[in-house]
């Protein structure tokens, strides 16, 4: 079918994400939406993120978009089941990667960094409750991580000191993996590798989520006829300066109000 596929976000973040639905769908047309104006979303109420989630779905299906990836934790774990009560269109969400971390750990300790409108949801303490029965998982909010990498510093002083409160007490629990609760946090990773011992293993679902798009659109036969490599297109409410750093400065990126 060629139709795009559409991505929305808090901000810059789902890039991520649409990185390697990217790699894994070459020939499928993109539409990437970055809500930076109302970056963050993981300290906003939750219907509030409804609202933000609503919005940034009408954009989308606008676009005439044949799936929409919900490229945001927060997002997901806040709004989807009402996306899914009010759209027909299918949607991937993305939920921090608990289970993987919680069948590899050998301490029986993982920890969960993740914004703190994620850590609050009811749909991301049923996973954790489901999946880490003799596990301790040690959740942290990454209060401030999302403004300082949508602001570009994410390798600054400024978010090694954060990082290294948070990890902190993750180390002193003696945990063996480190599940990535937020799209922005992939963008973490060189800084956090620096920062954690070695034998901790940094999980993040983006793949999955990739595996996921591929799947549904295999299913329902709405994978793209294409044969040339697929077009993306990038929509911002913020500054296109933080979408360029992550997407290319020759991307295609426009400013819209929603
Ligand atoms: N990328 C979003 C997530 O995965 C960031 C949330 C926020 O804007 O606070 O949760």
């Amino acid at each position: 079918m060629r139709k795009p596929i559409g991505i929305f976000d808090s901000g810059i973040g789902g890039t991520s994400i649409w990185r390697e639905i990217r790699q894994l769908l070459p020939h499928e047309d993109m539409v990437y939406l970055a809500d930076s104006k109302n970056a963050p979303y993981g300290t906003k109420p939750k219907s509030e993120i409804k609202q933000m989630c609503f919005a940034n779905t009408d954009f989308l299906l606008r676009l005439d978009c044949k799936i929409i990836v919900v490229a945001c934790n927060t997002a997901t774990t806040n709004a989807i089941d009402a996306l899914r009560q009010t759209y027909q269109v299918p949607f991937v969400g993305i939920e921090p990667a608990i289970k993987p971390a919680a069948l590899q750990t050998q301490t029986k300790r993982v920890g969960v960094l993740a914004t703190q409108g994620t850590l609050s949801s009811s749909l991301f303490n049923t996973t954790s409750k489901k999946f880490t029965q003799g596990i301790q998982v040690v959740e942290q909010v990454g209060k401030g991580l999302v403004e300082l990498i949508e602001a570009g510093k994410h390798d600054s002083p400024e978010i090694r000191a954060l990082l290294k409160r948070y990890l902190e007490p993750m180390l002193v629990e003696n945990i063996d993996h480190l599940v990535l609760g937020c799209t922005h946090y992939p963008y973490l990773i060189p800084v956090l590798e620096e920062l954690l011992p070695n034998h901790i293993k940094i999980i993040d679902s983006g793949e999955a989520v990739a595996r996921q798009t591929q799947a549904i659109l295999e299913k329902t036969d709405s994978l793209s006829p294409q044969e040339n490599e697929g077009a993306d297109v990038f929509f911002t409410t913020g500054s296109k300066t933080s979408l360029e750093r992550w997407v290319g400065a020759g991307s295609e990126i426009r400013t819209i109000t929603l």
